[in-house]
């Protein structure tokens, strides 16, 4: 099954409650909130304060994303403010299975996100410890990115490993996914798509997603793994 994540940085940020709750009513099933430091990534975007003021507006899940520096001081503040699973990126800490175990400390679900230039083999130790990996298919920072068709290999490999080690991990790829390079990201073992020009660009939300899923699922027939 494929899961539709919409990402909240594409939204219209003087109505953002209601951008949750379109895309709920659309038929997204998960709310990618992108959260950024400016000083892992080159742009501020939004804090916990913010997730928490949109966390009344519906019951979709809440993805965040933390593009930031330091993922253990600030994951609490987004597991109060109402994640459902909070994602680091690996390059931004030096224990990672520490990461992975204060997150899980406070009942989220953990991903672990990498950057386009890490290889996949960087997280396959930790994949027996995590929910969800999430490969950029762009550099974090900015949405409307062109999509990197070069990540793919990396993300058959990680599908590859996790199907080795018999583990259901959910795989997320972030960054140019439309339609069509939605096709080929679930050829290659994603199962998360998020999107964010290609969907909140859209007059209908409904019709989008609905566009972008069955997209996605037309590709599971012809799967490279
Ligand atoms: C980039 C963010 C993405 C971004 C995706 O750093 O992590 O989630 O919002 O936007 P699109 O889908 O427009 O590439
Ligand atoms: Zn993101």
């Amino acid at each position: 099954m494929i899961t539709i994540s919409p990402s909240l940085l594409a939204a219209d940020f003087s109505k953002l409650g209601q951008e949750v709750v379109d895309m709920y009513d659309a038929g997204a099933q998960w709310m990618h909130i992108d959260v950024m430091d400016g000083h892992f990534v080159p742009n501020i975007s939004l804090g916990p304060v913010v997730v928490k003021s949109i966390r009344p507006s519906c019951d979709i899940f809440f993805d965040v994303h933390l593009m930031i520096s330091d993922p253990v001081k600030y994951a609490p503040a987004f597991a109060s403010s109402g994640a459902d699973l909070i994602t680091f990126h690996l390059e931004a800490v030096e224990d990672p299975a520490e990461t992975i175990k204060a997150i899980r400390a406070l009942g989220k679900k953990v991903g672990i996100s990498i950057k386009p230039k890490t290889p996949a083999e960087a997280v396959f130790p930790y994949l027996p410890m995590v929910d969800l990996v999430l490969i950029m298919t762009v550099e974090p920072g900015f949405g409307g990115q062109r999509f990197m068709a070069d990540m793919m290999p990396k993300l058959l490999a990680v599908k590859k490993e996790c199907l080795r080690l018999e583990l259901n991990v959910d795989i997320e790829v972030d960054g140019g996914i439309d339609t069509e390079t939605a096709k080929q990201a679930v050829a290659n073992g994603a199962n998360v798509l998020v999107a964010g020009s290609s969907l909140y660009s859209k007059e209908n939300y409904k019709a989008a997603v609905s566009e972008l899923i069955l997209s996605a699922e037309g590709a599971l027939s012809s799967v490279n793994y």
